[in-house]
């Protein structure tokens, strides 16, 4: 199971210190819409981000068949997009397009039966364990019973996003995760100690 570290809350973080420890960044894009929310990351500040990282974006954005282009163009490797905003199909024909791999990121109060239909389309999923719109709340536990469902229905990557705190790792193990996306508890101490000290449990 690998840790991605978000930067909501700490974009200027320089993320060359994360080199070695993990292999991608997650960053939050939220336009107030989708989210009562506005992020400081928008598609000109991600690509202003220079990182040998993966780019994962999470879009929690009501239209993002605007953004994904933008956000290829600004070197993100995977862009993930809300089931609740419906036309998968069609956003999945712009990350080919733009030739990028599709998260499709599900909320905690959306059944994740509903994620069946799109099995096959999406590379990736990104199951949420808060409310999005902002770091730092706590870990829904009914998140494990989703993500133990999912993994049986598919081999693909699930990754699992919010209120993550080294408690939780050993159960989202167990349940089938494959990344797990941590902000708020890596900046509660020096984040790359804490990827370090996550790697040896
Ligand atoms: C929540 C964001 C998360 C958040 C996770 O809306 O999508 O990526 O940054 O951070 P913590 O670990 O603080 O919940
Ligand atoms: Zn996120």
């Amino acid at each position: 199971m690998q840790i991605v570290p978000s930067i909501l809350n700490h974009e200027k973080y320089p993320l060359k210190n994360f080199k070695g420890v993990a292999s991608r960044v997650h960053l939050d894009v939220m336009d107030g819409v989708f989210v009562k929310q506005k992020s400081y990351l928008n598609s000109s500040k991600v690509g202003d981000l220079k990182t040998s990282l993966i780019k994962d974006v999470h879009l929690m954005t009501q239209h993002p068949n605007y953004q994904i282009g933008h956000y290829a163009k600004a070197g993100c490797e995977v862009i993930n997009v809300h089931l609740e905003v419906g036309g998968l199909l069609h956003l999945r024909k712009l990350c080919d397009k733009y030739k990028v791999k599709m998260g499709i990121a599900i909320n905690p109060e959306t059944s994740i039966n509903k994620l069946e239909p799109y099995l096959d389309i999406a590379d990736e999923f990104l199951v949420m364990s808060v409310h999005p719109g902002k770091g730092g709340q706590k870990f829904l536990k009914s998140t494990l019973t989703k993500v133990k469902y999912l993994r049986s229905k598919t081999k693909k990557i699930i990754k699992v996003d919010g209120g993550i705190r080294k408690e939780h790792l050993k159960a989202l193990k167990i349940a089938g995760v494959d990344i797990v996306v941590i902000g708020s508890y890596l900046f509660e101490g020096d984040p790359v100690k804490t990827l370090v000290d996550f790697k040896k449990i």
